[in-house]
């Protein structure tokens, strides 16, 4: 399958990614002709219980925990706030510590549940590019610690708008040592890298189909074993009781699939991706030496490439150029599009002009080039000054 059949070149795949056609193959005879609910007694029920146990098996032998361990959930929003409410109410915590560039679907139940008397918060120090800093992380804890507060640990794998990742296990320990609950949101990280949740120090994670040629509406929470979780929804008792609604089985389908897929094809695609995005960093930094990467090349998440160009009155409207070229990128998150980016806001760069790009294993160099070009003609660069046009 290739998206340049649509004439257009998609570099936003951090917002959201093609569905695979193999995905959709296995989704089909689910939407088609297996249609019972997995609750019924009777086959047709039992053939979607069937599906839907069999793609929980598939997951956590990818993912390397328990299958009784994973929720499926609507998607990445829903995972997130379902991670924050156990964590509030069935886990003991009673204080959030976070960074400012989580994703708004952690901000935001944050900042809702800081409105209840009894849940206070407060935010992470950033270092350089935004990574977290880990002292100010143990100082925190221990002095929450001292004050008889249980924490929860906010802290999500990889940025969706800069790409920059997050040391899970040394982060996992510092929170073990303090006695405090680990939320990461791994939404850009699982099913871009194999990861073994089940040996990481973490104790709820989430994650979201679209983001790696699944179908969207379709996420994951992992509650590590042994924490006594209770529901969001409440229902029909769906989901070992955690998730109550009739459950999307050829979604959950499509995400092990997609999943599984990812895994497989992993070794292949990865370094084309990687090499993609280097490709792209140098072309466009030789282009205009003033370009600077948000992030870390070297560290960073392979799929994803922030860079911000000083603002002058080219690049003021790059997106917007970029577009009308039929090149499709985005400034930051797709949810703050036309609001501003909270990410850069925390960096310091929010007077920059940022422009994500983000890849997968459809994009190919053609790509690059033609983006290059696009932004080489937006620019008229004969000098590599971006100084030179302010
Ligand atoms: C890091 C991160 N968390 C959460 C979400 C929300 O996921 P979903 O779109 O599946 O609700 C996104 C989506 O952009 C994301 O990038």
């Amino acid at each position: 399958m290739t998206l340049a059949s649509t004439g257009r070149i998609y570099l936003d795949n951090a917002a959201t990614t093609a569905l695979d056609p193999e995905v959709l193959e296995a989704m089909l005879p689910h939407l088609r002709d297996h249609f019972g609910n997995p609750s019924s007694l009777y086959s047709y029920g039992r053939e979607a219980r069937l599906a839907l146990e069999t793609a929980r098996k598939t997951v956590a032998s990818l993912l390397r925990v328990r299958p009784s361990t994973l929720v499926f959930t609507s998607g990445g929003t829903e995972s997130d706030n379902m991670a924050i409410a156990v964590a509030l109410r069935d886990l003991g915590c009673t204080h959030i510590l976070y960074p400012p560039t989580e994703h708004h679907a952690v901000l935001h139940p944050v900042e809702y549940y800081g409105k209840c008397q009894t849940v206070t918060s407060s935010l992470l120090q950033l270092g350089p590019e935004g990574v977290v800093n880990l002292g100010d992380l143990a100082n925190q804890l221990s002095t929450q610690q001292a004050l008889g507060r249980k924490c929860l640990v906010c802290i999500m794998h990889a940025n969706n708008e800069t790409g920059v990742m997050a040391d899970l296990p040394a982060i996992g320990k510092i929170a073990r040592a303090y006695d405090a609950v680990f939320f990461s949101d791994c939404v850009q990280t699982i099913g871009h890298y194999p990861l073994a949740l089940g040996s990481l120090p973490v104790d709820l994670a989430s994650a979201s189909g679209h983001k790696f040629h699944g179908p969207r509406g379709t996420g994951l929470l992992y509650i590590r074993e042994g924490l006594n979780a209770g529901p969001l929804l409440h229902g029909g008792g769906q989901e070992r009781n955690l998730r109550s609604g009739t459950e999307n089985v050829a979604a959950v389908v499509g995400f092990a699939k997609a999943l599984e897929i990812a895994m497989r094809d992993y070794d292949r695609d990865s370094p084309r991706i990687r090499h993609l995005r280097f490709h792209l960093y140098r072309e466009i930094s030789q282009l205009a030496s003033e370009t600077r990467i948000n992030g870390d090349l070297i560290r960073g998440l392979y799929t994803v490439l922030n860079l911000s160009f000083p603002k002058t009155e080219r690049t003021a409207d790059i997106l917007l150029h970029l577009d009308q070229q039929s090149i499709c990128v985005s400034g930051g998150s797709a949810c703050s599009a036309g609001t501003g980016s909270h990410v850069m806001k925390a960096l310091g760069r929010s007077d920059e002009v940022a422009v994500r790009f983000s890849f997968s294993k459809w994009n190919t160099s053609e790509d690059i080039d033609r983006a290059v070009s696009v932004i080489r003609q937006k620019l008229d660069l004969r000098n590599g000054d971006l100084g030179a046009v302010r």
